[in-house]
């Protein structure tokens, strides 16, 4: 059975598609309006404008971003753990009290960097870490090769109070970490058991395995070579 015929809707593919569309740019023919519309300058602008903009959130936000992933995945040794549950909590605490305003969380790999504080940061050790507390100003010293530096005596008497161990710090107290009982004697809260498993987080995996790039073996061996002349 057929359906009742529909003079509108053309069957055919050879039936012309658009009858008011011109054949020929003959005179008298007018473009359609479609057409003069997509030639107006304002809309060649707005189009190429977009398309500019997609382009280069495709180049080089999307792009970029698989990349990463998979040099992420392709970098990671073997020794490396995600934080555990208390390392998160004072990973916490690190955004919170701001230590990224005076502290940066990432070697460079320049010979003064990498002599100073080890080898180079890369982009696995951060896989954790979101945000990036990569900081922007060393007031103190960068912080990302903290593990192992320090005792947890140290680290718990610094964060009370940093003139207790560095005399000269401007580093602020943090009493707010410790709890007084009532016999004066001071006990860490979670949080600052916290901060400090954070710190010796921090480097823990470089230290343990080694710069996984080739930009990292090269920054470091370039750092030891120098020193050995
Ligand atoms: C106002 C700036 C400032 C802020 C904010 C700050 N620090 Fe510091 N920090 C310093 C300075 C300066 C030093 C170097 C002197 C010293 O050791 O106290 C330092 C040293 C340190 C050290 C010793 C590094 C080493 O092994 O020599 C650690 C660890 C540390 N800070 C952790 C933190 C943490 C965690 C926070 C946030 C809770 C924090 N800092 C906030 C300025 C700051």
């Amino acid at each position: 059975m057929s359906d009742p015929e529909e003079p509108d809707k053309p069957e055919t593919p050879d039936e012309p598609q658009h009858s008011d569309a011109p054949q020929e740019d003959g005179p008298g023919h007018e473009a359609p309006r479609w057409m003069r519309f997509l030639e107006r300058g304002t809309t060649v602008m707005l189009l190429g404008g977009l398309g500019s903009l997609v382009l280069s959130f495709l180049t080089l936000g999307v792009l970029p971003l698989g990349e990463l992933s998979d040099e992420v995945k392709k970098d990671t040794p073997s020794s490396y753990r995600p934080m555990n549950q208390l390392e998160q909590t004072g990973f916490t605490v690190y955004k919170r009290e701001g230590c990224a305003y005076c502290h940066s969380n990432f070697v460079r790999s320049t010979t003064s960097d990498v002599r100073r504080f080890g080898a180079p940061a890369e982009a696995w050790e951060y896989q954790d870490q979101y945000p990036q507390q990569w900081g922007t100003r060393r007031v103190g010293p960068d912080l990302s090769r903290e593990s192992g530096m320090r005792t947890d005596a140290w680290q718990y008497a610094h964060l009370y109070d940093p003139r207790s161990t560095v005399p000269q710090s401007v580093m602020p107290p943090y009493p707010w970490l410790f709890q007084k009982k009532a016999d004066g004697e001071l006990v860490p809260t979670q949080e600052a058991r916290g901060l400090v498993a954070y710190l010796n987080f921090l480097g823990r995996a470089m230290r343990e395995s080694g710069p996984q790039t080739k930009t990292g073996s090269d920054a470091v061996n370039g750092v030891m070579s120098h020193e050995g002349h």
